[in-house]
């Protein structure tokens, strides 16, 4: 089928957008299974995510490591720790923290020493983020409501920011980007892994349902990665690459519908191979640089 199907386009402003993308992710984590952006739908009682290990790239042992229902609410794209280098000591901020699975993990590779701050916009997942930190019980994370365009985060105070699918739904990524830059230290690290896109017809990217899926707000990878170097990052790169396949794209859409209305032709024009081979999880690194150095 034609990507160019015969939806109605409307363009919804940033504050609906941020809106639908806060009820869309209250509505999954408050849900009964989790859907990665750009993996497959699991039953939420699944002990192990086979999935996780395997589409993602987190270990057996990073899933035995936090408590079950911080695996079951992951909606990540890529394991921005397996790529990063934090240590112990390290104060790590995770963009969109979620349920809680990466900045529990962060928590254990900075120790006591250390410090893992989390911050997601939508108040249910921090709740829940909440809940799985007090299982875990582990005291040197917290958890901060907040927008990535604007975070409650001061100036040159982070090590490392790691973030899994979560800049792709901010409207305004230059200034997600901006904020990055403001918060790290001089000489602070990157490990980013998010949806973006080549070439995507306007129809796919609409609606807000498409926007939540990770794929209606999913940029060029160009364009990307040149608003992170012009917001003053440097050694931006993409160090892998993974596209996805026309079950894990349509699973993933089809459950964001569930939660937003999305038509069905949206879903078809989402999944045909053209549109596929346009999509994909990048994992980019980057940092800030000490110009005292
Ligand atoms: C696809 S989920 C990924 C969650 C988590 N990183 C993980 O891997 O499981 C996206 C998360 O980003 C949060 N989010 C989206 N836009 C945000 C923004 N502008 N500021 C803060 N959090 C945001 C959502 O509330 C949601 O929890």
């Amino acid at each position: 089928m034609s990507a160019s199907s015969n939806v109605e386009t409307h363009e919804p402003s940033a504050e609906q957008i941020k809106e639908g993308v806060r009820e869309v992710y209250a509505a999954r984590v408050s849900g009964d299974a989790g859907v990665q952006c750009g993996g497959a739908t699991t039953p939420a009682s699944r002990p192990e995510r086979k999935d996780l290990i395997e589409v993602v790239g987190y270990s057996p042992n990073d899933l035995a490591a936090v408590p079950a229902d911080a695996v079951t609410y992951s909606f990540g794209c890529g394991n921005p720790l397996g790529f990063s280098g934090v240590m112990a000591g390290d104060v790590v901020l995770d963009i969109g923290s979620g349920a809680g699975m990466d900045a529990l993990l962060a928590a254990r590779l900075v120790g006591p020493a250390g410090k893992v701050i989390g911050l997601d916009m939508t108040p249910e997942m921090i709740a829940k983020a909440r809940q799985n930190t007090e299982r875990a019980g582990v005291t040197n994370v917290e958890f901060r409501l907040g927008d990535a365009e604007q975070m409650p985060v001061p100036d040159a105070s982070v090590d490392w920011i790691i973030s899994n699918c979560v800049i792709n739904l901010a409207p305004d990524k230059r200034k997600v980007f901006a904020e990055i830059v403001r918060v790290l230290k001089p000489g602070g690290h990157v490990a980013i892994s998010d949806i973006v896109t080549g070439e995507l017809p306007q129809a796919v990217r609409q609606g807000l349902a498409a926007w939540a899926a990770c794929v209606g707000g999913a940029i060029k990878e160009d364009e990307y990665l040149d608003s992170m170097r012009e917001v003053g990052l440097s050694d931006v790169q993409v160090i892998a690459r993974q596209t996805y396949n026309a079950a894990s794209v349509r699973g993933m859409i089809e459950e964001m519908a569930s939660s937003a209305s999305l038509p069905p032709e949206l879903v078809e024009a989402a999944c045909c191979p053209d549109v596929l081979s346009q999509i994909w999880s990048a994992r980019i690194t980057a940092c800030k640089p000490d110009e005292s150095a």
